[in-house]
């Protein structure tokens, strides 16, 4: 099925452009996750064995989830299920429903495995999100994963008000959400990225917790942290993970970076503005990872994200210090099985039957 996906679905796939394939599958994903026929009959060809994770209070059906980014809208919550996933992480939801920037937006550089996005954040806003997730819940169709849910700025909420935004959000999503992911590192809304500093993402989960005061059971709280700070960077959010009880840290985001190359046509993608996910991204992701694990000497739970496109991949983030790990561009180019082909390598891998990385 692989072999079939990379030699003949895939090229087909990449002749279109890439948000419009994108949209497609999620409408054809978001048509099967209302009927559990198909959501079983794409069980049996994609569903993962079990592979169980604890982290941060949570059971995880197994440690391999579906990055945020691929499911704004929630549009298909029980396909990441039948398609073998162990959970995800719908979103970014962002307070105020906004377009996201102007098309095209999302561009392959297939010769890298990678991909540039500056999608900005288009999705319906959590209000809309939320009343989707409860008729998720009404119709019986909540898988039996947990479900996180990424929280972005929006882009009309000056800076300074940011706190009350992602606060506004987390409210209206609170009931529907296992965990939540404050993003602030999507290089995508300007000036984002500056809300990683201590003080401005201090007030921001100060803010969340004043929320999650009025319910009775608190729920996991994360931070998604970019590929292209310093070490000293995150230290500073490490600090901060003790003093606001963060339940772990998401790294990485995609980065501004770009790798060298001579090639016109690589040049010539690289040169769009946008965030870089894909297999350029997959060493620094691990470097992050390994940095927080040894700084947190392990104690605090991480998802590791960024490159990852096979087992060896997940176990290079895990042997890093990753609890769980997630994929987005890997699905891309390795297609549909990609969550079963890892869960399936972790399996062995744990199992002492193949060399560790
Ligand atoms: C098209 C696209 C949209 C994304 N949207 C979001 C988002 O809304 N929130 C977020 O935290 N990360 C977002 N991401 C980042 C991914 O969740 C992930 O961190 C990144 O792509 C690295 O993983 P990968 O190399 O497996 O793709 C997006 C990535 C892509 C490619």
């Amino acid at each position: 099925m692989g072999w079939l996906y990379r030699n003949f679905i895939r090229p087909a796939l990449f002749q279109q452009d890439s948000e419009q394939i994108h949209d497609w599958t999620m409408r054809v994903l978001s048509m099967a996750a209302r009927r559990p026929a198909l959501c079983d009959l794409l069980n049996g060809f994609f569903g993962s064995p079990p592979l169980p994770v604890e982290a941060f209070g949570l059971r995880f059906p197994s440690p391999v989830g579906i990055a945020a980014g691929m499911d704004k809208y929630a549009a298909a919550l029980p396909a990441w299920e039948a398609l073998g996933f162990g959970f995800c992480e719908l979103g970014g939801v962002t307070w105020h429903p906004q377009p996201g920037n102007p098309k095209p937006r999302l561009f392959r550089v297939a010769p890298n495995d990678a991909l540039i996005n500056r999608m900005g954040f288009n999705n319906p806003g959590a209000e809309a999100i939320a009343e989707r997730l409860s008729r998720w819940r009404a119709a019986g169709r909540w898988p039996n994963h947990p479900v996180g849910i990424n929280l972005g700025q929006s882009k009309v909420t000056p800076l300074e008000k940011a706190a009350e935004d992602y606060a506004n959000s987390f409210r209206a999503l609170y009931p529907f959400g296992d965990f939540f992911v404050v993003n602030v590192s999507s290089p995508n809304t300007p000036n984002l990225r500056q809300l990683q500093d201590k003080a401005a993402l201090d007030e921001i989960l100060v803010a969340l917790r004043e929320v999650a005061r009025h319910y009775s059971a608190e729920k996991p709280i994360l931070v998604k942290v970019a590929p292209d700070l310093s070490f000293q960077a995150i230290d500073d959010i490490l600090e901060l993970a003790t003093q606001c009880q963060l339940a772990g840290i998401v790294a990485t985001n995609t980065t501004i970076l770009r790798p060298q190359s001579s090639a016109p046509e690589l040049q010539r993608l690289y040169a769009e503005p946008g965030g870089l996910s894909g297999r350029p991204l997959r060493e620094r992701s691990t470097e992050i990872i390994r940095h927080i694990s040894k700084q947190t000497r392990g104690a605090l739970p991480i998802i590791g994200v960024g490159g990852i496109f096979d087992a060896a991949d997940a176990w290079e983030k895990i042997a890093a210090g990753a609890s769980l790990v997630q994929v987005y561009t890997g699905m891309i180019y390795r297609g549909p099985r990609i969550a079963r082909e890892i869960v399936n390598g972790l399996k062995l891998r744990s199992r002492g039957r193949a060399p560790a990385v």
